[in-house]
């Protein structure tokens, strides 16, 4: 049986993955199991990522994720603070490949900020980098200079193999969709980048039948507001896919729907370390109100089934259980609108569910 640890974490984590584990409760035949990440780890445990989530996390088949942090941690030392739970996770299971669905319902299309003919029909997938860049670069810290002042500085770094790694992952990603892949760089001011590109370029050779573009970081943030159907596959680094991926989430209308994924490489016996998330934070304002949006779980459970489990049929029946809950009308806060019948987080994962 495959074990799938799920990880709440804090705000609104616990109530959405509830909802996700209803529908494993509904398919059944999966071993779930618990830990604390997060503010809820720091509270219980002392750290936000504790030696027992970690080994949880390891010996796990996926791994479901809700979020982490909230204002209740905001006055603890840097190094404990809930967001650390989240980057060690991400660098002790070498999660280097972040990958981030933009993807319109049409049912949705009124609820971007954007034009309607901007955005409908609109699908993109951003492959962020997760495990190098400014992230994780050394020397970082804040010092104190003889003048008084302070300096705090990080350093952005790349290898080779980092770039290669995550290029294939897009490249192949890009090979199963429509064939394209822009690859998001800031080479006019940054040497990190400029190995980037050339790596990225030298990768793509092997993919003949991909067509790859670069692009600035500055101008493609402005074309994903500008026009973002034009692409297909974004490949970048860990901190423009921070950026470029929360850009292109608004598209869609609500942070509230989008999913992702978190890989990986696989070792000797075929065994890929992999997590699934939402986009979205913890949100603490409404947490516990049930008014959070589960659709970003419930679809990153339908990620965890296409990605780590191979089955495709599962993650078919998930999507178009949320399309329909979506087409007959049912929103919850973040994405009401007109004519359309408001409910909680509960409820959303019941009508899912009883759309299985
Ligand atoms: C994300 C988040 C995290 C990040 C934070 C919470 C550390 O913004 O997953 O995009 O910056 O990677
Ligand atoms: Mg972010």
């Amino acid at each position: 049986m495959q074990n799938i640890l799920i990880l709440p974490g804090d705000g609104i984590g616990p109530e959405v993955t509830k909802q996700a584990v209803k529908i494993l409760d509904h398919f059944g035949g999966y071993n779930l199991d618990y830990a604390d990440i997060g503010g809820i780890g720091y509270d219980n445990h002392g750290t936000p990522y504790p030696d027992e989530t970690d080994a949880k996390a390891k010996a796990a088949d996926a791994i479901l994720l809700g979020a982490v942090g909230g204002p209740k941690w905001d006055n603890i030392d840097f190094s404990l603070k809930p967001e650390r739970g989240l980057l060690a996770i991400r660098k002790n299971l070498g999660l280097f490949a972040n990958l981030r669905p933009a993807l319109v319902f049409d049912e949705l299309a009124a609820a971007s900020t954007l034009k309607h003919e901007v955005v409908s029909g609109l699908d993109i997938l951003i492959v962020r980098e997760l495990t190098g860049g400014i992230y994780f670069g050394g020397p970082r810290g804040i010092d104190d200079l003889p003048d008084g002042q302070r300096k705090g500085y990080n350093t952005l770094v790349y290898i080779t193999s980092e770039v290669k790694r995550i290029a294939k992952v897009a490249l192949e990603l890009a090979q199963k969709r429509n064939g394209k892949l822009c690859s998001v760089d800031k080479a006019n001011v940054l040497e990190a980048t400029i190995l980037w590109r050339e790596e990225v370029e030298h990768e793509a050779k092997n993919y003949s039948d991909v067509e790859l573009s670069h692009m600035y970081v500055d101008n493609a943030a402005m074309q994903l507001v500008r026009n973002p159907k034009q692409f297909d596959v974004m490949v970048t680094t860990n901190m423009f896919g921070d950026i470029l991926s929360d850009c292109a989430a608004m598209l869609t209308g609500s942070l509230g729907m989008l999913p992702s994924a978190s890989l990986g490489s696989a070792d000797a016996q075929g065994k890929q370390p992999a997590l699934y998330e939402p986009v979205h934070g913890s949100a603490p304002d409404i947490a516990g109100q049930d008014k959070a949006n589960p659709l970003a779980t419930i679809l990153s459970l339908a990620m965890l089934f296409r990605y780590s489990f191979n089955d495709a049929n599962k993650a078919d029946a998930i999507e178009n259980a949320v399309k329909t809950v979506l087409a007959k009308g049912y929103r919850t806060a973040d994405i009401m609108s007109d004519n359309c019948t408001l409910i909680g987080c509960e409820e959303m994962g019941n009508k899912v569910v009883s759309q299985l």
